[in-house]
């Protein structure tokens, strides 16, 4: 069976990526149950809207934890409107209804500084959480900045936010506390075939199934327009008859 650890090795080199078509995830509440895959999307920027709400939807405390600030809504909404998605890279994880509810940001250096490092900062949705959505993002994240010549990844999380910690921990990382703040580093090793083709297979799973959302969506939106049609086309009779 696939598992995160696999798509770590592949993404490390120590794996091939014919085994690793996507990564995968099990719903808390039923432990018995199979594993799922989780399609991870690479998000561009006319999809600012989407982002901004799902970062609006996490409450002030989130925030907090996510940003290192309680951040207001003008100071999310100026973080998603000054994103650059020429140079970043930003992924996430939808419902059915194409609402984000997992968001990875991976920040590489602005022109001038040195190309070898990058920051990963992510969130999931509330009710979307321990489902291993958070550490699957992180993971994705991993193999695009491996692939883009990242030597060194960070994570900047605060001291209490023990699930990034333990995310970061699981993946390697060395964490750092120093009071109400810690410091991740993952080394990371250079890229290799397998971890481009684990990065393209990756791709394509998050794609493809997203445009299958796309597409669900819009006929479901088709039938909800055609039943309302038929309710309203209906007799007054027919509501009042019996
Ligand atoms: C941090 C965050 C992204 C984790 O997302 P998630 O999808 O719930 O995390 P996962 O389900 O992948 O869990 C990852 C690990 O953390 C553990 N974990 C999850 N929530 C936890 C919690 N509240 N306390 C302790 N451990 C926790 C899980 O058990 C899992 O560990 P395991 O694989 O060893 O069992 C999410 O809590 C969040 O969005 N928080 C607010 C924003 C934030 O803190 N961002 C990170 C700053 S960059």
């Amino acid at each position: 069976m696939l598992n995160a650890s696999s798509l770590l090795k592949a993404s490390f080199g120590a794996g091939s990526f014919f085994k690793v078509p996507a990564t995968e995830s099990r719903l808390p509440d039923d432990p018995g149950q199979q594993p799922v895959l989780v399609p991870i999307r690479s998000i561009g920027p006319g999809e600012r809207d989407r982002i901004a709400r799902h970062l609006l939807d996490l409450d002030l405390h989130d925030r907090y934890l996510r940003f290192g600030y309680a951040a207001s809504d003008e100071q999310v909404q100026r973080y998603v409107d000054t994103l650059d998605f020429d140079r970043d890279e930003i992924f996430g994880i939808y419902n059915r209804r194409l609402e984000i509810i997992a968001l990875a940001h991976l920040a590489f250096p602005p022109a001038g500084q040195p190309l070898d490092c990058a920051e990963f900062g992510g969130s999931v949705s509330k009710h979307a959480r321990r489902r291993g959505y958070g550490a699957r993002l992180f993971e994705r994240t991993i193999v695009t900045a491996r692939n883009e010549g990242i030597g060194m990844l960070f994570i900047h999380a605060l001291s209490e936010n023990a699930a990034m910690i333990k995310i970061a921990r699981n993946a390697g990382a060395t964490v750092v506390r120093t009071g109400s703040e810690a410091e991740a580093h993952l080394e990371l090793p250079k890229a290799d075939f397998d971890s481009r083709m684990t990065e393209i297979a990756l791709d394509n799973y998050g794609e493809v199934d997203f445009q299958l959302k796309t597409r669900a969506k819009r006929f479901w939106t088709f039938l909800h327009a055609m039943q309302e049609i038929r309710r309203g086309g209906r007799p007054a009779s027919d509501h009042t008859a019996s």
